[in-house]
């Protein structure tokens, strides 16, 4: 098992397929400047096959296959075929916009519960918000999703003055729908304009849905990153995740490579280590994995403050969300 220094063990990767996407986020990509890393830079299919097998080897029992948007990689199904032989739970986070061109593969590969970013109910502010006039699309392959079996998991990232308001809406959503809702605090990275008066906090979230619904927690697993919570008579769950404000960097298990093969030891990482370079020049990549995760700092890469709005996003050391994969 591989474990950091502070003996937190390890067994959780997330890898990018790809810095691409078929969305703009305001929250995600950088405003201006944004240039796509040319293809010979990126993890070929066997390459991201080779170096998932030795994490495997290592411990991890978790993938979850991020980008950019992973489905718009063209061997993406060809990806997930090569993974699913290593019998780890498989999972993805998308925007759903091509869901529905993928549920036979998901099924195919055990994929058995998807992760789907939607912040807004509202059809112009989802076009506002992600520069695409994609709701409708999105919405049906959520039902799709849930009609087809799937668990599905509705990641929200909740800007102040742009969303928040929305919020008793995602609520009441898990009503009838089975779907487990996740309230995220809107996190500070490179190009994405955050500060701290855009968050809206965990602790606002909880008093804003207590106005409207009694809800209690529900009991998690160490590892989560969610504080889950249920409305009794509810179908599904709703959950924040409050990075900002109430980190969860004491049980941390996770790992990451983006897609040109760098390994990131925390999302807030400032540096990282070239994994696929070391693959093409032949070395062995072990101990470079070992290495990466020992220098794991404590908390959030070491770059946040006590107070978050002193925080300031242009002088963190990092790449932006949609070239780390989230
Ligand atoms: N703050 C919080 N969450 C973010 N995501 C992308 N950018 C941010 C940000 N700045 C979310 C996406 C996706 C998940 C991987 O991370 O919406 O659901
Ligand atoms: Fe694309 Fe997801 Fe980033 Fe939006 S949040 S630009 S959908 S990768």
């Amino acid at each position: 098992m591989l474990t950091d220094g502070f003996n937190r063990p390890h067994n959780y990767l997330r890898i990018s397929l790809t810095d691409n996407c078929n969305f703009r986020c305001t929250y995600c990509m950088p405003h201006e400047n944004m240039s796509f890393m040319p293809s010979a830079h990126l993890m070929q299919q066997d390459e991201i096959d080779h170096i998932a097998g030795i994490f495997v080897q290592l411990g991890v029992n978790k993938i979850r296959l991020t980008g950019g948007e992973p489905l718009v990689r063209k061997d993406a199904a060809a990806i997930m075929e090569k993974l699913a032989k290593y019998n780890t739970t498989l999972t993805l986070t998308t925007n759903g916009v091509r869901v529905h061109e993928f549920l036979e593969v998901f099924k195919k590969n055990g994929i058995t519960s998807v992760n789907v970013s939607l912040d807004t109910l509202d059809t112009q502010k989802f076009a506002r918000i992600t520069r695409r006039n994609e709701f409708n699309r999105v919405w049906k392959n959520i039902e799709l999703l849930l009609q087809n079996g799937f668990k599905v998991k509705v990641n929200m990232v909740v800007m102040k003055g742009v969303n928040e308001f929305e919020i008793p809406d995602f609520v009441a959503l898990t009503r009838n729908l089975p779907l487990h809702v996740r309230f995220i605090e809107f996190m500070p990275f490179s190009g994405n304009k955050w500060n701290g008066q855009s968050v809206f906090t965990y602790a606002q979230m909880l008093e804003l849905i207590a106005g409207h619904y009694h809800f209690t927690p529900l009991a998690g697993h160490p590892n989560d990153t969610a504080k889950k919570f249920k409305i009794p008579e509810h179908k599904g769950t709703f959950a924040v995740i409050s990075t900002v404000t109430a980190p969860f960097c004491a049980t941390c298990n996770r790992m990451r490579l983006t897609a040109d093969g760098k390994m990131k030891n925390c999302l807030f990482s400032a540096g990282e280590t070239d994994i696929l370079g070391a693959l093409r020049s032949g070395a062995d990549i072990v101990p470079l994995i070992q290495t990466c995760l020992l220098h794991k700092e404590a908390d959030r890469g070491g770059q946040f403050t006590d107070s978050f709005e002193d925080l300031n996003a242009a002088t963190m050391k990092n790449r932006s969300m949609i070239a780390i994969g989230g």
